[in-house]
């Protein structure tokens, strides 16, 4: 009998990249490969990588330095990097990094369990790093979906918008959109395996054109699937959110009350040199309108700080549109120079320390708003869709409001049970609270 072989997978990134990985790993169970949670059991070890900031790459070079010891050990594990890491970098990843086997890009990664087969120890490696062009999927069939409700499902890829500071467009290729029949028909099959939420994915979701009226056309075709509680989408480009879009939010019941709503500045100025193609009074506009049409929903968004030229004002206009908007959530980033791009050529004023100031009094106010905006919720009783067990034990459950809140509650569910919790107590990232009678 054959020895099984044994895979381990290990993300980085954004949930693209993510779903990604749970494609891969399909393949590679689809192919007869064992999935192992300890790189030490594996024979093959993929790192699925990311270059969206420095940090980012910095955390994979450490890992493989690790890891390379296990290849001293066992001179037959194969070390593979994939993603987007191997696109930025390309052969010059095999100077700094010698030891690895294969370097697969965003558009070949399902090459992989392929190339193992034709993979002998001590050919010159695998590189394969073709621009980007197709979205590879996978039947729903084939997906690792155990024990979950919600799953991933992209719709676009790629980015045609080039903010001046951003990778992903070199690194994810140019914008191109699945048939919308092929994807209604991959959320039915998800249904019948139990899915009761779906995410849509792409770069920039409401340039979705796989079909006539494009993305706000893709929700009326999702909201009618029979069996599917909740839709999900992200991320979305304030300068491409529509009217029809917004009419959609407001009025298809399946579409959660929560949208990812990227600023990067609340500065028109920095925002001009970030060509992000909206100044922070149209960005303001569009989040009223959005309040007007879902006075309840839910805003979220990606701040960049210390981008070149960012003076201490247009910091602060930053920190006023965190009061203006009231976000529930905000994911702030230090500016990190990524070769290749405009901004790269810009020069990269602003002091390490104040990048970091600016930061930490960013994240500090926007915990005291989250916290503020989660004690909103205290004594309402609000739908959950479970998860699972929560992640701080004590036999405690958790779970998800439509706007995306975490619920931590004590019961006995299973992932994909829909309950309602009432409310007793918040904090900055969780509401807790007990099975509404
Ligand atoms: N398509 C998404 C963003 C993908 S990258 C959008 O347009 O919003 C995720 C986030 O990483 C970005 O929103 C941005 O805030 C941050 N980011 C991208 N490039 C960066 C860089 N060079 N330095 C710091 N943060 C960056
Ligand atoms: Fe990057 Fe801008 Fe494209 Fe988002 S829209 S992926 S930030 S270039
Ligand atoms: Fe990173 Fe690539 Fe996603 S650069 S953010 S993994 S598209």
């Amino acid at each position: 009998m054959m020895k099984t072989r044994n895979f381990y997978i290990e993300t980085f990134g954004c949930q693209m990249n993510v779903h990604d990985s749970e494609k891969l790993h399909g393949l590679f169970v689809k192919d007869g490969w064992q999935s192992v949670t300890d790189p030490e059991q594996a024979d093959v070890i993929v790192l699925n990588t990311c270059s969206v900031r420095e940090k980012a790459e910095q955390k994979v070079f450490s890992r493989f330095g690790r890891l390379v010891r296990l290849k001293r050990k066992k001179p037959d594990l194969v070390l593979i990097l994939s993603g987007c890491m191997a696109q930025a970098w390309g052969a010059r990843l095999s100077d700094r990094m010698p030891f690895l086997d294969m370097i697969v890009g965003p558009g070949a990664y399902w090459h992989i369990p392929d190339f193992l087969k034709s993979y002998a120890k001590h050919t010159p490696n695998i590189i394969a790093i073709p621009e980007p062009d197709e979205i590879f999927t996978l039947s729903p069939d084939d997906l690792p979906l155990s024990e979950t409700c919600s799953a991933w499902i992209t719709i676009m890829e790629g980015c045609n918008n080039f903010c001046s500071y951003c990778v992903v467009p070199y690194v994810r290729g140019r914008e191109r959109s699945r048939p919308s029949e092929e994807i209604i028909s991959e959320i039915q099959s998800l249904v019948r395996k139990g899915i009761k939420e779906i995410t849509l994915l792409g770069q920039n979701v409401n340039s979705f054109k796989g079909c006539p009226g494009g993305f706000p056309e893709l929700l009326y075709q999702l909201n009618r699937i029979d069996g599917l509680h909740r839709i999900r989408f992200t991320t979305s480009h304030p300068k491409d959110v529509s009217k029809e879009l917004i009419h959609a939010l407001a009025e298809l019941p399946k579409i959660c009350e929560y949208l990812h709503f990227p600023a990067q500045s609340g500065s028109s100025k920095i925002l001009s040199r970030m060509r992000r193609g909206y100044s922070r009074e149209e960005y303001l506009e569009k989040v009223a309108m959005i309040r007007d049409a879902v006075p309840e929903i839910a805003l979220s968004t990606d701040v960049i700080v210390g981008f070149p030229g960012e003076k201490e004002d247009d910091f602060l206009q930053t920190m006023s549109l965190l009061e203006d908007v009231r976000y529930d959530n905000v994911f702030a980033f230090i500016y990190s120079i990524r070769k290749g791009t405009k901004a790269s050529a810009f020069d990269d004023d602003v002091p390490r320390e104040v990048k970091s100031k600016r930061l930490e009094m960013l994240i500090h106010r926007q915990r005291q708003i989250s916290l503020d905006i989660n004690r909103t919720g205290i004594g309402k009783t609000l739908e959950v869709l479970v998860s699972g067990p929560a992640k701080r034990g004590d036999g405690k459950m958790q779970g998800r409001t439509r706007h995306n809140r975490i619920v931590n509650f004590k019961g006995e569910y299973r992932a994909g049970d829909l309950v309602h919790i009432r409310i007793e107590s918040a904090s900055p990232n969780c509401l807790y609270g007990k099975i509404a009678d």
